[in-house]
């Protein structure tokens, strides 16, 4: 059942390019417009929507970070993301013009379930971002967009969290596409690389094998950090808990631009520092501040692992060891940096000797608040 792979989530991270394929199908034609048949909330309904608050845990509440990006830029709706197990209990400001997303791979996480239940109680719609079909959480929902992954067996959750992504990145366009934000050049651009992403993604997976030795190499140590900007930073955070979760070792994710307000005093002589280059075209400023930023911790002894794109040629200088990933529009950038750092976490574990399928103290789904 495993394939021929020796843990699921080897099966799982490799099955990928369909994941994300089988999340686009049919939804998106050729003309390149949307279709989500099953968000059952009414195109009038949808252009009222004055705020959008993101409810979700752990791998899926880092989708949902990236999310927000998406939203913001595309449609101009102002979006906040929450933990789900924090959203209830500060009181959160909700009405009938309040667009609820709640994101869930099982469906029955419970912190998730009570934060949609607050919603709805306030008068909120909820959209449910699910990929178990008939669970808990989209029944409970006004509306949901099923992701495609097929069952996900292992407990950190790897192709989940792309076609996670996918949805998020379809009802970000969805919702520009009824509120009438202007389909411009880069929209189109936007939509037409999205329908090829799973190949990007085909493409990463091809060129893993750096990426596991240099995984293996680094079993004995204690600790890594991950950093990014933008989008890239959800991604830095998602890959320091991959490594807790799979290695148990300490990682942290970091926003590249706090470096300077107190992490960098962590940086020391070999330290493995993860670093998320956003692409030098799109926001060519943040790329030339991380560049800087890689700079720096090198110059103070650490490791760099740099993440950049193809022909991205200024960091070569900085990285000791450089992994590359397809170029793509900014806001997609996530789906092909986060494969590498699923792919290490997973060597790592292999190589300190851990059960990677089934972590210690974790379960696929938790269902207690
Ligand atoms: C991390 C992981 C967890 C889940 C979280 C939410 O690899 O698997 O952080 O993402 O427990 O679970 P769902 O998406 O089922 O609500």
């Amino acid at each position: 059942e495993k394939g021929g792979y020796d843990y699921f989530m080897l099966k799982e991270i490799a099955e990928q390019p369909k994941a994300v394929a089988d999340t686009l199908l049919g939804r998106i034609d050729a003309s390149g417009s949307l279709t989500l048949d099953e968000v059952r909330i009414g195109a009038s309904e949808l252009r009222e929507m004055d705020k959008v608050v993101i409810v979700a845990c752990g791998t899926a509440f880092h989708a949902g970070l990236i999310a927000k990006y998406a939203i913001e830029h595309w449609t101009r709706i102002p979006c906040e993301v929450e933990l789900a197990s924090e959203f209830r209990y500060r009181d959160p400001i909700l009405d009938p013009r309040t667009l609820v997303i709640a994101i869930s791979q099982s469906g029955e996480t419970m912190d998730t379930l009570m934060a949609l239940r607050h919603a709805r109680e306030q008068g909120s719609k909820v959209l449910a971002i699910c990929n178990t079909n008939g669970s808990t959480i989209p029944r409970e929902s006004d509306a949901v967009l099923y992701t495609h992954a097929g069952p996900e067996v292992a407990v950190a959750s790897t192709k989940a969290f792309l076609t996670q992504l996918v949805a998020c990145y379809l009802v970000a366009l969805y919702l520009g596409q009824v509120r009438g934000t202007k389909w411009g050049d880069e929209i189109q651009a936007v939509v037409r690389e999205l329908s090829r992403s799973s190949q990007d993604v085909e493409r990463v997976l091809d060129t893993m094998e750096p990426v596991r030795a240099l995984a293996r190499s680094l079993a004995h140590k204690g600790t890594v950090l991950f950093l990014g900007r933008h989008v890239g930073y959800p991604v830095a955070l998602e890959g320091a808990l991959k490594l807790k979760e799979l290695a148990y070792m300490h990682a942290e994710g970091f926003a590249a631009g706090e470096l300077k307000h107190g992490p960098i005093a962590l940086i020391e002589e070999d330290l493995p520092v993860v670093v998320v280059v956003p692409s030098p075209r799109g926001r060519s400023v943040l790329h030339d501040k991380i560049v800087s930023n890689i700079q720096e911790i090198r110059a103070r002894g650490a490791r760099t692992i740099v993440i950049a794109e193809e022909g991205d040629e200024t960091v070569v200088p900085y990285a000791d060891h450089l992994i590359r990933i397809p170029a793509t529009p900014t806001l997609l950038q996530p789906l092909v940096a986060t494969v590498p750092l699923q792919v290490f976490a997973c060597e790592l574990a292999t190589a300190r000797g851990n059960e990677v399928d089934q972590p210690r103290n974790l379960a696929k789904s938790v269902t207690v608040e």
